[in-house]
């Protein structure tokens, strides 16, 4: 009697735990529908659809451009259409179609050359996208066919560049200087300007003489190129290298000093980007004067698309405050530069 009541009673309790046990699970179950559990954490909504094509990945100021705007646009929560259009303009028209197709909201994007954008952005036009320029300007036959432009002041770059040359042909006593120019992408924004701003700076100098001008497409390989071909033409008679960017002045100075001068001594070098690499060069004495051309573009393109998307009127030039590094200055306590 007391096995089979045991028994039972053992039967009754296993019961009730397996219908505690679906109870249990059950309710469980409903606490999840009810509150979501289980399912992907809600990403928030993108603020923006930015479609952005690259010039390409010429330079190190070019890599450090591309990743400032990657990071900024994670960020601001901005979703990116990033594009690298590899040096050639048709590739950037032809990502400008695709991100009008796409309807994305913004469009941005880093001109390689001033010249023949009327069409494609009169198509963005139409569609209603507005575009804003990076880095580098364009001209068009119509006018108002883009916002805005973010980029560095060219000319000041050139100007810069000029007026450290006087200062040290001045200190060093030259009478006459010899100049060669290595100069960015014929027709490109920074190749025009920084050429103006500087001609126009060392003008009313009479000790200054340019040579010779070459176009080295900011390119490493080129700089070496040109500096070879002009160490041919010319030797010993250079007396100052302008290179427009710091590639193309990293490609040059093997080539100076496998032709028997030491750059930054027989030879003043001037550059402009203002990279880590031509910093380390400038601070070992192979390049006297670095002139600063800052990629840190992101944050401001962010910014300012977000309010072209809200219809809030954006300023129409937008330059980064810039200067120089030379061998006039202490540069111990140089921050990294970050490109
Ligand atoms: O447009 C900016 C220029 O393009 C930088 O000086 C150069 O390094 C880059 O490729």
């Amino acid at each position: 009697m007391k096995n089979k009541f045991n028994k039972d009673y053992k039967k009754i309790s296993r019961r009730a735990g397996r219908r505690l046990k679906t109870v249990l699970v059950a309710g469980l179950m409903c606490l999840c529908v009810l509150t979501g559990c289980g399912k992907k954490p809600e990403q928030p909504e993108p603020k923006l659809l930015l479609g952005f094509s690259q010039v390409g990945s010429e330079s190190a100021w070019r890599i450090g451009n591309t990743q400032d705007i990657e990071d900024k646009a994670d960020l601001y929560g901005v979703s990116l259409m990033l594009e690298n259009a590899n040096q050639k303009q048709e590739n950037q028209i032809a990502a400008i179609r695709r991100f009008i197709a796409y309807r994305v909201d913004v469009i941005a994007f880093s001109p390689i050359v001033e010249e023949g954008w009327d069409n494609v952005l009169l198509e963005a036009k139409q569609a209603g996208i507005p575009v804003i320029l990076v880095d580098r300007d364009i001209h068009t036959e119509t006018e108002g066919l883009t916002q805005c432009l973010i980029g560095a002041d060219f000319y000041k770059e050139g100007v810069m560049a000029a007026e450290y040359l006087i200062r040290k042909a001045d200190s060093l006593e030259m009478e006459h200087v010899n100049i060669v120019e290595i100069t960015g992408t014929e027709n490109s924004t920074p190749m025009r300007q920084r050429r103006a701003g500087f001609m126009d700076t060392i003008e009313n100098d009479s000790r200054m003489e340019v040579i010779e001008s070459v176009n080295g497409d900011f390119l490493k390989s080129r700089g070496a190129e040109c500096m070879r071909s002009l160490l041919q033409k010319y030797g010993s008679d250079i007396d100052v290298v302008f290179s427009h960017n710091d590639e193309m002045t990293l490609g040059a100075l093997p080539e100076i000093e496998r032709a028997g001068f030491t750059p930054g001594t027989d030879m003043i070098i001037i550059s402009i980007d203002g990279g880590q690499e031509a910093i380390n060069v400038l601070r070992s004495g192979k390049i006297n004067c670095v002139v600063e051309c800052t990629p840190m573009l992101g944050s401001v393109l962010m910014e300012t698309a977000l309010k072209l998307k809200n219809g809030e009127t954006v300023d129409e030039e937008i330059h980064p405050e810039e200067g120089f590094f030379s061998d006039e200055m202490e540069l111990g306590d140089l921050a990294p530069r970050g490109y």
